[in-house]
């Protein structure tokens, strides 16, 4: 097998323009989703995926991949539009699991062919069509009976104004040079809600991904230490990663991380 190590995906880009997960995935971070490993765990947890057929959406580096064979799946199938993303997660996953690049809304995968499905950190950066046709073609690979576990980026209070929704939306594309398009828990509820998922459990954490505190717990010391070193060193990377962390700071009131289990219908 070939074990060079694979290309960080979008690395053709400069500093100023990459995708600001990718840009964080250059600089040696590995979780991307807003409420940090420990929601992610809390969320499998929940999920109870010993023993059942897995599907993740949007594996990025294979991180959440890891944590999934950790406990024990019949079988893990992820699908990633990136293709060096999904040559990455493959190494991840080696002989557990295969990696499909294919778009989420239509993965290829067989109707109810799925116990769990998992996805992080992806629906945020779709527009409101492809967001529900992602959650459509989830609900068709699930069982009866099947969770779809999602971790996203939120909004609060439920009550938060246009005017705030879309200053912080503005603010996150200018900033991370994605569209993304965080909503209220209310509003997750209900994309999954039209897709005939009943949810059963939510929580939430704080939106705190460039946080001192969070980098360790979620890359560890040494990986948050290298993370420092690299910023220190790559002072265009450094200028963006200060102004993602200075948005989050200012929105800090607005913005949270929100996870959500909901069961297909029997
Ligand atoms: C922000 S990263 C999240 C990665 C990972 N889930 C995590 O939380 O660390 C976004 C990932 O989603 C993938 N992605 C985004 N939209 C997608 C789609 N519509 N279909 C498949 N993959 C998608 C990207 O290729 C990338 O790997």
């Amino acid at each position: 097998m070939d074990q060079r190590p694979h290309t960080v995906p979008a690395s053709g880009r400069s500093s100023e323009q990459v995708q600001g997960h990718w840009l964080l995935a250059r600089l040696g971070k590995k979780v991307l989703r807003p409420g940090g490993i420990a929601l992610t765990r809390r969320m499998l947890d929940q999920a109870d995926i010993r023993g059942c057929d897995v599907v993740e959406l949007a594996p990025g580096l294979g991180r959440t991949a890891q944590e999934i064979l950790d406990r024990g799946p019949a079988g893990y199938v992820g699908v990633d539009r990136d293709p060096d993303a999904a040559a990455g997660v493959q190494d991840v996953v080696g002989a557990r699991g295969t990696v499909e690049v294919a778009d989420a809304s239509a993965t290829g995968l067989p109707d109810a062919s799925a116990d769990v499905v998992v996805g992080e950190a992806m629906l945020t950066m779709q527009g409101d069509k492809a967001k529900h046709a992602i959650v459509a073609e989830a609900a068709r690979v699930l069982r009866p009976g099947g969770r779809y576990a999602i971790h996203e980026l939120g909004l609060t209070p439920e009550a938060i104004g246009d005017e705030v929704k879309t200053q912080v939306r503005q603010a996150l594309a200018r900033s991370i040079k994605v569209n993304a398009r965080p909503q209220t828990t209310r509003e997750w509820k209900t994309v999954l809600q039209e897709h005939g998922l009943v949810v059963e459990w939510v929580e939430t954490a704080p939106m705190a991904l460039l946080q001192s505190r969070r980098l360790v717990s979620d890359e560890g010391l040494v990986g948050a230490l290298r993370f420092g070193k690299n910023l220190l060193v790559q002072a265009d990377a450094r200028r963006r990663v200060l102004d993602m962390r200075q948005v989050f700071q200012q929105h800090r009131k607005s913005l949270i991380a929100v996870a959500l289990i909901a069961r297909k219908s029997t």
